[in-house]
């Protein structure tokens, strides 16, 4: 049930909260020899950060009709996957930035080697709760195994980091409107949309509510990125939590550099209506997905 008034910002808390409390339950403690390498995920998971994916996961479970605090390890595996994927790219040889949610990246708070341990324990982190019994006996197992396939796949070469490659490939050339939008397909949006998706699999989706989520995402997914790649330019650095300019200096390709910013901004804008038309057919129940789309537009941070 969607109330009449919906709070998009008690709503964000909320759930951001009880993503949280999930990761701090699960979470390894800071024990033994490897202390200092679980300290470092724990320092760039616990950092702050909109926790958007976990949030369209859930998102998505509920709006086909499903038990959303059943799946909280499974959104909180998709966390885990996405900080890992922000440890790595800040590092000197990826992005080489300096600042991440406000604080030090992890490289600068811990060291280079103790940064690319933290990224692959959370991504093992993700499929120790995704398979997690407290998870698995809420959940029909072929819908699981399919969730679980699903993000592995949208992470890995053919995704997230087929599409890091390719960004990091084109620095410092021409590039074209086919290679920034592949670029941004693989890097974020695959991620956005499995997030949405799994989240809608997990909570009994039929296939055609799983096809107009999967428009959705996908469309949320680029104009996310779009609007990453404006909030280098226009966006202030405290509220960011990130320094601007860093794709300048890296002489990253974006759209920015490639259509202005007017064009960029339009852009956005024609994704993100794309991504609320593709609800029609959830009526009042796709109301937070809809504000959501509408919050990330408008976003400063
Ligand atoms: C930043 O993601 C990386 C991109 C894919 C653009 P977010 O903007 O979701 O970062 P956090 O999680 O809120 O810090
Ligand atoms: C990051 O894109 C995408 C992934 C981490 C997969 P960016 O490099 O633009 O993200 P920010 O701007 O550093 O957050
Ligand atoms: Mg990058
Ligand atoms: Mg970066
Ligand atoms: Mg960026």
């Amino acid at each position: 049930m969607v109330p009449n008034k919906f709070d998009l910002k008690s709503y964000l808390k909320e759930r951001a909260q009880k993503i949280e409390k999930t990761l701090e339950r699960y979470f390894p403690s800071e024990k033994n020899y490897a202390k200092r390498v679980i300290s470092a995920g724990k320092y760039s998971v616990f950092a702050g950060g909109k926790r958007i994916r976990p949030i369209l996961c859930l998102a998505g479970c509920e709006v086909v009709g499903g038990e959303w605090e059943k799946i909280l390890l499974f959104a909180a595996g998709i966390e885990c996957i996405h900080t890992y994927s922000l440890i790595h790219d800040d590092l000197p040889c990826m992005d080489d930035d300096d600042f991440r949610r406000g604080k030090p990246s992890c490289h600068k708070a811990f060291d280079e080697a103790t940064a690319i341990l933290a990224g692959d324990g959370l991504q093992a982190l993700a499929f120790y709760f995704f398979t997690h019994p407290e998870l698995v006996k809420n959940i029909k197992k072929t819908r699981l195994l399919k969730a679980i396939h699903f993000i592995s796949k949208v992470i890995g070469f053919e995704g997230m980091v087929g599409g890091q490659m390719v960004d990091l490939l084109m620095e410092g050339k021409k590039g074209s409107l086919k290679v920034i939008k592949w670029i941004h397909l693989n890097k974020t949006t695959k991620l956005i949309e499995a997030s949405v998706v799994s989240g809608a699999l997990l909570g009994g989706g039929t296939f055609k509510e799983l096809k107009a989520l999967s428009f959705y995402g996908k469309n949320l997914g680029y104009a996310f990125q779009i609007i990453d790649d404006l909030l280098d330019i226009l966006g202030d650095e405290k509220e960011l939590g990130k320094k601007t300019f860093s794709d300048i200096k890296k002489q990253k390709l974006t759209y920015p550099k490639l259509i202005g910013i007017e064009k960029t901004k339009e852009l956005a804008k024609k994704y993100t209506e794309k991504a609320i038309l593709a609800l029609t057919s959830f009526k009042e129940k796709g109301i937070p997905l809809k504000s959501i789309a509408e919050f990330l537009l408008n976003r400063v941070y």
